[in-house]
């Protein structure tokens, strides 16, 4: 199958299992929104409640906020916002399809690296045990022709959007020979820039209604709330702060499913240090970050790092997380060190001082600002995507599964009967009632165990328990594992302490202290 077939499989499967609709599904949908069926906020809300967990519980220094996505318009000036939260679009004239003219050097690149990944391939084949990837990678003249090429464009491009040179970035596409991937011409508009926050008005006249925006990151409504949170909480830096909460952007280029949504939900932590300690900090968090992600147990080949050549205007150090997805490695958090950019910014447009008194040494100072920044739903898509597995058994028949990381699935455990008579339903129904007060649990009699089996496989949950004869007389159940599929013959009594060895979430957290 290819990765094309799997997205669309996973897709389907999401829908299909009440993961992730489109919104306004009987209207057709609205481009690039989404809603969440049963399982997906589920799925959703451990997942936030993993990462709040790791930051505003695990540290004494973290705090949580939860500001308005309505702010005043000044704060997006401030920002830089207004002026340069742009991306640079061009369009095909014959396709008449917009596309983001860095996306489409981006995507250039990826063949170019994908031609030197099928050049190591053929190395491995042809040279078998005695091949160097490393020195197969430094020497090969055609590795090195297209690596050559891949630097010089990637050099101009960054130049070109370091320069806001609009000009440079067409004069680019044109001398790559990029061809629009619809019309297959190159017969290409200028670039120009076009903003990426909705716009609304507040006030009930048209006359006093003031124009403001819907938030683009949640990063800002920390910022105007430093001193808040730091004088009520009595916070000594270095401190952070926490939040969770919705963002929009009127994004052009919207494909890939929940990868890149026009209303999406970012996880953001900003925490705030001395100057001059910054890049100690920078490098803590890249190195927590990735340790967080490693701790769900997808795999470590899954991320890598991406530093960042083209560092935003408020930026003296950025790198990504990228994940694999199916459609490549791709950007999955952002870790930037912000220096003392925003809350500057908010002092001068404000007029009111955003300084902390450190009591330690006698200074006033703006703290700098070492930010994570991870889309909510792009973690989302990097936990369904790498679970999904089609698998054929032993027997020869075949299941869907979602081997999704137990803490982080929507449905923990589900207690069958194994048929609806016999007393069966109704020891199940009294194991249920105990253990639902500690895990999201799921009570299904309806067909044979089997179909109920792959029902809970194909959402993911972990375990499952099912009541028999057997149990009436000994009171033991069978505990069925999703991944290996093995079922142990278990006392009801003992149940709890095996599920929360399995499923709370402190052994999980605990990987990370
Ligand atoms: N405060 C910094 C900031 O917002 P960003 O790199 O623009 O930085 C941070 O966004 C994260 O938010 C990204 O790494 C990504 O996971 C997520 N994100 C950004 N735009 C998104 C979109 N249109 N749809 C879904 N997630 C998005």
């Amino acid at each position: 199958m290819t990765q094309e077939d799997l997205f669309k499989n996973i897709i389907a499967h999401a829908k299909e299992y009440g993961f992730i609709f489109p919104s306004s599904d009987i209207y057709d949908g609205l481009g690039a929104v989404y809603d969440y069926g049963q399982n997906g906020v589920e799925l959703k809300n451990n997942i936030k409640k993993y990462w709040w967990d790791s930051l505003v519980r695990m540290y004494d220094n973290i705090t949580g906020l939860d500001s308005a996505v309505f702010m005043h318009p000044k704060v997006w000036e401030a920002s830089g916002h207004v002026s340069a939260f742009n991306d640079p679009l061009i369009d095909n004239k014959d396709s008449k399809k917009r596309y983001r003219a860095d996306v489409l050097l981006e995507d250039y690149i990826a063949k170019l690296e994908e031609k030197i990944n099928k050049e190591v391939v053929k190395g491995k084949k042809r040279f078998a045990e005695a091949f160097d990837e490393e020195q197969f990678r430094a020497t090969n003249p055609n590795v090195l022709r297209e690596k050559e090429k891949i630097d010089s464009v990637r050099g101009k491009m960054v130049k070109a959007l370091n320069d806001n040179d609009l000009e440079g970035l067409r004069q680019l596409i044109v001398d790559c020979g990029i061809a629009c991937p619809v019309s297959g011409t190159k017969n290409w508009t200028e670039v120009r820039k076009f903003n990426l926050m909705f716009s609304t008005k507040l006030g009930s006249t048209e006359d006093g209604a003031s124009q403001i925006y819907l938030r683009p990151e949640t990063a800002q409504g920390i910022f105007v709330n430093f001193l808040n949170v730091q004088k009520s909480g009595r916070m000594k830096i270095p401190f952070g702060i926490a939040q969770i909460g919705k963002a929009f952007r009127n994004e052009i280029v919207a494909r890939q499913f929940i990868f890149r949504m026009r209303e999406f939900e970012q996880m953001e932590m900003q925490f705030f240090v001395k100057p001059g300690e910054e890049m100690k900090w920078y490098q803590y968090w890249k190195d927590m970050r990735l340790r967080w992600h490693l701790s769900l147990g997808l795999g470590e080949n899954m991320y890598r790092y991406h530093d960042h050549d083209k560092l935003a205007h408020y930026a003296n150090a950025a790198c990504d997380i990228e994940f694999q997805f199916p459609f490549g490695f791709k950007e999955l958090e952002g870790i930037h060190s912000r220096t003392d950019f925003d809350l500057s910014r908010h002092e001068e447009y404000s007029g009111r001082k955003l300084r902390y008194f450190d009591p330690e040494t006698n200074e006033s100072y703006i703290p700098y600002v070492v930010e994570t920044s991870i889309g909510l739903d792009r973690t989302f898509l990097s936990v369904l995507s790498a679970s999904y597995r089609e698998e054929t058994l032993e027997d020869g028949e075949t299941r869907v599964v979602l081997r999704i990381p137990p803490v982080l699935a929507p449905v923990k455990l589900a207690v069958f009967p194994l048929i609806k008579k016999d007393g069966l339903p109704e020891v199940a129904h009294e194991i249920l009632k105990a253990l639902r007060l500690e895990h999201h649990c799921l009570y299904d009699e309806k067909d044979s165990i089997g179909k109920r089996y792959r029902r809970m496989d194909a959402i993911g949950t972990p375990y499952c328990i099912t009541v028999d004869h057997q149990t009436l007389e000994d009171k033991t159940v069978t505990l069925r594992d999703r991944d290996t599929m093995l079922q142990d013959r278990v006392a009801i009594d003992s149940l709890s302490g095996i599920l929360d060895k399995k499923l709370n979430s402190k052994y999980w957290l605990e990987k990370l202290v």
